[in-house]
């Protein structure tokens, strides 16, 4: 990039920078002018160097272009964590902070690492920036000094669910190291998947130090399982073991989807083409960077750099991490430039001035919370967009959805949390219709070099096909089944066969198939009956023919729903069974309940006229069935003069 592009660069820091280019090494206690800052990289690694030339280009072109401003200049200790894991990092933290009171820490590498050397970086105050460490569970307010200058993996959980989404796999599993990067991605992508209904039904950890022998079993155990949907979030080390034995297995075909979280996906031009070709189909995602001329010149002037620098490394391309490693950089001159640094100094901590713990003799650090502050609210465009680490991390706006085809990554969409999934960067969006089933995406070539969708779902039968048996019918419109002289290959022909592979076709999960003829079986098998008869004695897994469905053949194999008429019909008389009795509405009342209306009716009778005899003595005299007629008569006009 040249000065004038660099100049060009908007900042909304105050620039007062002191003078001068060295690129000292020297760690006098508080010099003047000088901020110390310590930088902890993997060296073995693809990432650390790949960001150690980035960091060092950032210093250079940095003060080439502030170098008349008068103000405090970074001074870089950088310290090589060797992959000795966290222990190491974190040693290298004490020693830079202790040896060289640095007043800030870039790095480190893996998130498990930055856990602790942001712990003791925060004990002192002094900012940690790192720019490859996602773990999404490091940023946190109990440790307002570990500063995130790259995506926390939670940002492209939602890109991933979406993918899904779109091509309507109900269930996925993940594939991840077993890390706090690996692990820490996972409950939010549970989340991501539950709120459209998608599951998880397995998750898979691989072990970091994993043989390719226990990867090869673990994916056999994802063989024998029906997701075909894996979401792999690993580092590339982990991912290219991966990857090659799932090559060697027959997991890289059709029927497979593979989709790389940015921990693979951001790198994957940097590569080795054998697992390039071994990812052959995979998707992935990726932050998006936006294309801009100083981002054009820099790529040209890095890959000189670091072919320069690592002259056996030829493959590696400049990565989004080499970006972030020198915006990270940058971000911190132009805080350090901010910040009036006159003689920072490390305070012995009061509350462990008595105790000689490792930890509590470091002290702190001065100018910590005003260092902070300034790195807080720098917000400039750099090389890999919009650089802002107001909340203590970096905000993503776009990510870009790429398809591994034929060595190199082929980019067939993008995502933002706004429009979701489109096509083209310039597309206008508004004019986005969900009328397609399909997402709009550029053609995905899918494992096995197929257009087809893969369903994400099938039947685990390693290798077994199902077994359909044929017959040629009478009608050969129906069925038509031929066998090829020389290849023995046998081909079904017909209606019934155009409804059975169509009904194939809707099933959500792919089912492997294979036509087995019935007329090869010879001439004392011609009937139906015996066609039929060869599924419950598992000869064939189904049957499909014009097949009459007749009540003892239901009895020892399950049809489908009939999907034509059969043509048969049965003429039977109708025997009119409808009672015309004009009493029909007498039928509720039975004989018991007839009994009882006429006990009761004489019952009331008699109480009446018992009572009327006491009042018309005289009236009521006379023979014992005049009186039963009276009493009668009482049950149903008892009011009345008589
Ligand atoms: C980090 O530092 C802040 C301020 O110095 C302090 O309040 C907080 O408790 C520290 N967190 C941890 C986890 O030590
Ligand atoms: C020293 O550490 C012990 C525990 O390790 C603690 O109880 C004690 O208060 C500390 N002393 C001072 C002066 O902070
Ligand atoms: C079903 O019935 C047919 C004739 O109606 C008979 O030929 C056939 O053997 C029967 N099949 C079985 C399994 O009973």
């Amino acid at each position: 990039m040249d000065t004038a592009a660099r100049a060009r660069i908007t900042s909304w820091c105050s620039l007062l920078l002191f003078l001068g280019l060295s690129f000292a090494q020297n760690a006098a206690e508080g010099e003047a002018g000088t901020l110390d800052v310590g930088v902890i990289l993997n060296m073995r690694s693809l990432l650390g160097k790949m960001s150690r030339t980035s960091i060092l280009m950032a210093m250079e072109d940095f003060y080439a272009v502030h170098h008349r401003d008068h103000a405090t200049r970074l001074v870089l200790h950088v310290r090589d964590s060797n992959g000795g894991g966290n222990i190491q990092a974190a040693s290298a933290a004490i020693d830079l902070l202790e040896n060289h009171h640095v007043q800030a820490i870039i790095g480190p590498e893996k998130s498990a690492e930055a856990t602790f050397v942001s712990d003791i970086g925060n004990n002192s105050q002094v900012p940690v920036i790192s720019f490859t460490a996602t773990n999404p569970a490091l940023s946190s307010a109990h440790v307002p000094y570990f500063l995130r200058a790259t995506l926390s993996d939670a940002a492209q959980v939602n890109s991933i669910a979406a993918l899904i989404k779109a091509f309507g796999w109900r269930e996925v599993v993940p594939i991840y190291e077993d890390t706090d990067y690996g692990r820490g991605i996972i409950p939010y992508l549970v989340d991501a998947l539950q709120e459209f209904g998608a599951s998880m039904p397995y998750r898979s950890v691989i072990s970091q130090s994993a043989s390719s022998d226990q990867v090869e079993q673990e994916l056999y155990k994802l063989m024998t399982m029906q997701t075909r949907v894996y979401i792999v979030h690993m580092l590339p080390t982990t991912g290219s073991i991966l990857f090659k034995k799932a090559k060697e297995i027959g997991m890289m075909t059709e029927a497979y989807v593979w989709i790389l979280t940015d921990g693979i996906a951001n790198i994957v031009n940097s590569l080795s083409p054998s697992i390039l070709d071994a990812m052959d189909g995979a998707l992935g995602v990726r932050f998006h960077v936006p294309i801009s001329k100083a981002l054009d010149d820099f790529t040209v002037r890095w890959n000189k750099r670091y072919r320069k620098d690592y002259p056996d490394d030829s493959l590696s391309q400049l990565s989004i991490y080499g970006l972030w490693g020198y915006d990270a950089v940058w971000a911190l001159a132009l805080a350090a430039a901010k910040v009036s640094m006159t003689r920072p100094t490390f305070q012995k901590q009061q509350k462990y001035r008595k105790n000689s713990t490792f930890v509590g003799t470091l002290g702190v650090s001065t100018v910590g919370p005003k260092l902070l502050d300034a790195i807080l609210q720098c917000k400039f465009r750099g090389l890999s967009g919009d650089f802002d680490l107001r909340n203590r991390q970096l905000q993503f706006s776009t990510f870009q959805i790429i398809n591994v085809v034929r060595r190199e990554s082929k980019e067939i969409g993008y995502w933002t949390a706004k429009q979701g999934i489109f096509r083209n960067l310039n597309q206008d969006v508004s004019a986005h219709t969900y009328l397609h089933p399909m997402p709009d995406l550029n053609p995905v070539v899918w494992p096995g070099q197929t257009h087809i969708v893969p369903k994400g779902w099938q039947i685990p039968t390693n290798g077994k096909k199902l077994r359909v048996g044929v017959r040629t019918s009478g009608y050969s419109e129906f069925m038509k089944v031929e066998r090829d002289p020389v290849t023995n290959a046998i081909t079904a022909t017909g209606y019934a066969i155009d409804v059975f592979e169509e009904a194939i076709k809707k099933l959500p999960y792919a089912v492997p198939y294979e036509y087995v003829s019935f007329d090869a079986l010879g001439v004392n098998y011609r009937s139906y009956n015996d066609f039929v008869y060869q599924v419950p004695l598992g000869v064939y897994d189904a049957a499909i023919g014009d097949i009459t469905i007749r009540h003892n053949r239901t009895s020892y194999a399950d049809f489908t729903l009939p999907y034509t008429e059969s043509g048969i019909a049965m003429i039977v008389p109708v025997k009119d069974n409808t009672n015309k009795n004009t009493w029909i509405f007498l039928k509720p009342l039975t004989g018991d309940l007839w009994f009882a209306s006429i006990v009761f009716l004489i019952y009331t009778g008699i109480v009446i006229w018992l009572l009327e005899r006491r009042i018309r003595n005289a009236e009521l005299t006379g023979s014992f069935f005049r009186q039963l007629g009276i009493a009668i008569y009482f049950s149903f006009f008892a009011d009345s003069e008589w």
